[in-house]
């Protein structure tokens, strides 16, 4: 038998919606995906203004939706189930999606699934490659989280290894952009520069070193980027994007490879926003090559979009992990991270 589940994301500052259909966790086909992006509202800003996002997702939910659906071929009532991000997020972002989401499983009689937005990144690798072997190391990458994940025997079960003390991966990228002038979001803009550039041209700090160290830190490389500035007020911008894109990416590959080492585990997903980046795609499979087997989603299901969370809702929809009736009403969200994992104990 057939399902249908319309996925929605609007914690940050994409408005997306998809239409995923299946029967069981390794048929998942997406029938449409649509994202209304904000960056021409935030990029003067060089981030995300929370207020100005919210409002934008405000106008723009009703019609991507509505877009999805169409292109789906579906009617509404063809619907499941709808999954949701409800957490972690930007307070007046995940609101609108939320209550969007309760009204329509209100109005349609069909159940809400309520999906950690972190937890979706990772789950975009089943839209492409369904059978993974678990256990596997998740890492996000993305503009507020850079964490290392277990993903033990269920798309359903993660418990966290280790975050960032600090900024996080694209976090680095976006403040790093700033400092030299570029718009938001800075990783794309960096990346591209960086392709002219010579990586090892400027040394920047790799941060927490070590074998066993799997805490990221990327605060101190903005700082040394800040002061390599204000000695060299006019850089060549390629070389010096590729430097600190080269920082960021060893700093990601080194860790990831210490969680592979003190875990065990031969299979790693990279997702998230960052996982989008040529450099870091291509030196963790060298890196890691002979010791874990690396996934990434394709780049359309790298940063935010609703497919992710429709992925996610159908492993929990499989699992009847759902809520309907007055119960909606209950559905909360919840806009900070779980607590953190304790300094890079692996569990
Ligand atoms: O996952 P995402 O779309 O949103 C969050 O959940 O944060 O990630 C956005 C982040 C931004 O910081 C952006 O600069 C970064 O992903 N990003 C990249 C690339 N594309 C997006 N960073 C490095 N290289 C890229 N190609
Ligand atoms: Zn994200």
């Amino acid at each position: 038998m057939a399902f249908r589940i319309l996925g929605i994301e609007t914690s940050c500052d994409e408005t997306s919606a998809a239409v995923v259909q299946f029967s069981n966790l390794s048929d998942i086909k997406v029938l449409s995906d649509v994202t209304a992006r904000q960056e021409e509202i935030h990029e003067r800003f060089g981030g995300i203004v929370p207020e100005l996002a919210s409002r934008r997702h405000l106008e723009s939910l009703l019609p991507v939706v509505r877009h999805a659906i169409e292109k789906s071929g579906l009617k509404y009532s063809d619907l499941s189930a709808i999954s949701v991000t409800t957490k972690p997020g930007l307070i007046g972002s995940l609101l609108i999606g939320v209550n969007g989401a309760k009204t329509l499983c209100y109005s349609l009689n069909i159940p809400l699934i309520s999906i950690n937005h972190l937890e979706a990144h990772l789950s975009a690798i089943l839209l492409e490659e369904p059978a993974i072997e678990l256990p596997a190391l998740g890492l996000i990458v993305s503009g507020g989280h850079t964490s290392l994940y277990k993903i033990s025997d269920s798309w359903s079960k993660f418990s966290a290894l280790a975050h960032t003390r600090d900024d996080a991966a694209g976090e680095a990228f976006d403040k790093g952009a700033r400092l030299l002038g570029l718009p938001y979001p800075g990783g794309p803009q960096i990346s591209k520069l960086a392709e002219d550039g010579n990586p090892s041209a400027i040394e920047f700090p790799r941060s927490l070193p070590g074998k066993t160290n799997i805490e990221f830190s990327f605060s101190g490389l903005k700082t040394s980027l800040s002061n390599y500035l204000a000695k060299n007020p006019e850089p060549n911008l390629s070389d010096l994007s590729a430097s600190f894109q080269e920082a960021i990416v060893d700093s990601l590959v080194e860790k990831t490879k210490n969680a592979i080492q003190l875990t065990g585990m031969k299979t790693v997903v990279v997702a998230g926003g960052v996982a989008a980046n040529n450099r870091l795609r291509e030196k963790m499979e060298a890196r890691l090559k002979g010791k874990a087997k690396v996934f990434f989603p394709s780049m359309q299901f790298c940063t935010d979009n609703g497919a992710m969370v429709a992925a996610a809702g159908v492993v929990k929809f499989l699992e009847k992990d759902f809520i309907s009736g007055p119960d909606l009403f209950h559905t909360e969200v919840a806009p900070k991270t779980e607590a953190r994992a304790r300094k890079g104990k692996v569990l």
